[in-house]
Order: structure tokens, then sequence, then C-alpha cells
């Protein structure tokens, strides 16, 4: 079998590595890729919808497995499944529970999955009024796309008001943030639940912890995850009944039943269990990025044949297995850095998840040695002078493998630390439990 997976960052490299390490397949591209997947797998520069379709119709790929969010709220399932190509992805209509987050709130308060208090504005005096008037801490977030950073949680109604200043009034997301949602800010435990399904079965995933915030101890603003580790000490037969009874499955069924529309591939839901109910605060129609670095590996069945049951049909959470083994992913992003111009310093960059530079050279790759520690490449491209170097706010992904979290972490550490790039910045309490 020849697969292409549609991905340019570490997500990406995880689940064409995954791919190739599959006894069923033969050969696997990666579009558009980057500069340190392509060490390893072919990348092929195929970036808009059309031009992953050629590059499938060119290569005669068996099956297309899409990473990211955005082709797919494009529709780009819909347009593949029109030339008859076997795709792993949900389509247009039903990536909306990703696209549209105030569609997913309405539609789970709709069928009776939990989720927290809510309201959906789109005028900014009206969605500061009910902010005043609720009294308790929200979370201000922007119903579309926003790179996983369109969720502002605030402590205080000032913090609140300046949320939809951010998302409303100055457009920091453009349209995204045309309208919020305002929910009530709950505290328990942040898991996040993923599922193979076939719009009718649903196979769950392991449990991955994902690391949201920019600092240690879960400071700083939100970014697309620091890191991650799994198997989560909450994983298991319980867990993975309450959330299937309780969101996934409800939704999915739910969602057929309003849209008439199956939804087919992958479902992610970011959960907060607060004693004994898992309140869905988001749901992502992907895997996650860090998490698929920490759950791919994990799985014995091939990813080749689950692939194939979910586009027809027959897939069965029996024939599903994952390994017990630990791993624990840490991103080196790009910290503060100068800013220069006209080859003059201008001041300096904060970092990601703001303003960054980049083009520095990544050294040290070769001295991580040890065959447990693997890296995906995230933000990377190539220079004919300098060689790989920074192209992005979160550069790689080191993950270690271990038979406890402590040895997979003590691992990913151990080869992070042969790292270095200008501005580099990783957490240091990823996996410390
Ligand atoms: P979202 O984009 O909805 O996943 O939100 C991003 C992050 O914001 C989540 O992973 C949580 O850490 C946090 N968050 C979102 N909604 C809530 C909520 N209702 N209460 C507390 N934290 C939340
Ligand atoms: N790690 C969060 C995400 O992929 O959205």
């Amino acid at each position: 079998m020849k697969v292409l997976v549609v991905d340019s960052g570490g997500r990406g490299h995880a689940i064409a590595w995954q791919f190739q390490n599959d006894p069923g397949v033969k050969e696997v591209i990666c579009a558009p890729g980057n500069a340190g997947i392509a060490l390893e797998i072919r990348c092929e520069n195929a970036r808009t919808d059309e031009e992953i379709l050629e590059l499938a119709k060119k290569e005669k790929v068996d099956l297309v497995f899409i990473g990211p969010e955005s082709p797919l709220t494009r529709g780009i399932v819909n347009l593949l499944l029109e030339e008859k190509i076997p795709v792993v992805g949900p389509v247009k209509r039903a990536s909306i529970l990703e696209g549209s987050k105030a569609y997913t709130k309405l539609l789970c308060r709709e069928i009776g999955v939990p989720v927290a208090e809510f309201e959906v504005f789109e005028d900014p005096q009206k969605a500061k009024d009910y902010i005043a008037y609720v009294k308790y801490p929200v979370v201000v977030k922007a119903d579309g796309l926003a790179q996983g950073k369109g969720s502002i949680v605030c402590s205080d109604e000032k913090e609140a008001y300046h949320a939809i200043d951010r998302l409303m009034v100055e457009k920091i997301f453009d349209e995204a943030g045309q309208k919020v949602v305002i929910e009530k800010r709950l505290f328990g435990i942040e898991i996040s639940f993923f599922i193979f399904t076939d719009g009718e079965s649903i196979a769950p995933m392991p449990v991955a912890q994902d690391y949201k915030r920019a600092y240690d101890n879960d400071e700083g603003l939100n970014t697309g995850g620091m890191g991650a580790y799994s198997p989560h000490r909450l994983e298991g037969e319980k867990l993975n009944r309450l959330v299937c009874e309780k969101v996934a499955m409800p939704l999915i069924r739910g969602f057929a039943e309003k849209e008439g529309v199956q939804y087919k591939g992958i479902l992610y839901c970011g959960l907060m269990l607060v004693e004994d109910t898992p309140y869905l605060l988001e749901a992502n129609v992907r895997l996650g990025d860090p998490e698929a670095e920490v759950i791919l590996p994990r799985l014995k069945t091939p990813l080749s044949d689950i692939s194939l049951q979910i586009i027809n049909g027959v897939l069965s959470d029996k024939k599903v297995e994952w390994s017990q083994d630990y791993y624990c992913d840490v991103v080196a992003a790009v910290g503060r850095t100068r800013q220069i111009k006209d080859g003059k310093s201008k001041g300096w960059y904060h970092g990601y998840p703001g303003r960054y530079g980049k083009g520095y050279p990544i050294s040290g790759i070769e001295n991580v040695e040890n065959p447990a520690c693997k890296i995906f490449f995230a933000g990377v491209n190539n220079s004919p002078e300098k060689g790989l170097i920074t192209d992005g706010g979160r550069v790689l992904h080191v993950v270690g493998k271990g038979k406890t979290l402590q040895e997979a972490r003590d691992i990913a550490y151990r080869g992070i630390e042969k790292i270095h790039f200008e501005g580099i910045r990783y957490r240091k309490d990823i996996g410390k439990e």
C-alpha cells in the first residue's frame, strides 16, 4: 500500500513514521512535510488542496491521511472522495465540530453532552454585559479556527473584557473572533481523549496529558502544546466507558441525526473531569499535536488496517491494541531572540506563542544517539548555507520511551539538552507528576 500523509509538523512526522513502520505499507509520502521529516520520509511540496489531489492521483496512492484541521474544514476529504481516493478524516460538513465552537457547544446542549455553562455572542457589548452578569470566572473563545490559541482563560472580569476586545474588536484572529463563546471556567483534571470512528463504532485511544501553557507550572499563555506524555494515570476501561457513553458516542450519533452526515475519522475530545463528569471543553476533528507523538508510538495494530476499517465502516475496538510503554514528548520552541532589521538590533521578540525570529541553525541532533529517543520535526527548514534551521515557533519534539514515566522523561530531557538553536526554550516540568 502507498500512503500519503498531509501535514507539515511534528504530528505529521509521527503519523508518517507510524506508516513507515507498518508492515502493510510499502511507501509513504508526506506533503508538504518539512526538511526534518525529509531526512527519513519522502516529502513533496504540495500545499493547496488541489495540489494534494493532483499528487495523490499522480502517485496513485491507496490511502490519504489528513493531519491538520484546516484542510479538513476546507473540505479536502470531499475533494478526494469525489475522485474515489480513500481518505481518513471527516468530510467538510462534519469538520464543523472543530470549525465552529459555537455550533458544537449548542449541539452538546441540545443532545445532553456535558459542557460548561455558556452563551454565544456576536456583539462585544452584549458579551461584556453577560460577563458582568454571571460573576464567575470565564473562558472567552473565538468561534473559528485560531491554531489552538483562540481560547483565553480569564481570572476576573477585567481580563475577560480585555479578551473580548482582543478577539472581537482588534480581531487578532480575524474572522474567527467575529462570534465568541463565553463559558464558565471549570477546575478539574484536563485530559485529551481521542477515538477512531467509522461513523457507527468507536475505538478509543490511550489517554495523553498535554501541556498547553507556555511556561512551567502551567503559567503563561496557551500554546498549541509544549509537551505531552502517555499513558495517563486515569487511562483504562472505566474512563473509556465513561467518555464514550457520555461524550463521544452521543456526539457522533447526535451529529449524524441532526445533519444526516456521518462523522468518520478521528475525534479529539478535550475534556475537563470534574468529579465524575467529563465536560467537553472542545472537540477537534484530528489528532492532537503533541499528543499524536506520544500516542501513536503505542499503537501495535497497523495504522493502515485501522484506516481501512474506518473507511470501509468495519471498525472494531477489539482489534486495536496498544502497548503499555511510556512516551514523553518535550517540545523545543523558540523563546526570546533579538529582532534584527537591516543588520541592526531592534529590540527583542518575546518568543512562542508570541512573535519569534526564524532561520536559526539547529545543531546537536546527531548527538542524540539513544534509540529510545526519537525526534519529530515541526517548524524546520533547510538552508543551503546553514543546514537545518528553525522555521516556526515549535521547532521539534524530543520523545523519550521508557518502562516508566520517569524513565521516558529522563530520556527525553537527556536528548533535548544536546540540541541547540538560538533562543531554544522548553518546559522543564513535562511528565513531572
Ligand atoms: P479550547 O480551545 O476550547 O480547547 O481551550 C484551550 C484550553 O483552554 C483548554 O485546553 C483548557 O486548558 C482551557 N479551557 C478551555 N475551556 C475551559 C473551561 N471551560 N474551563 C477551564 N479551562 C478551559
Ligand atoms: N495539543 C492541542 C492540539 O493539538 O490542539
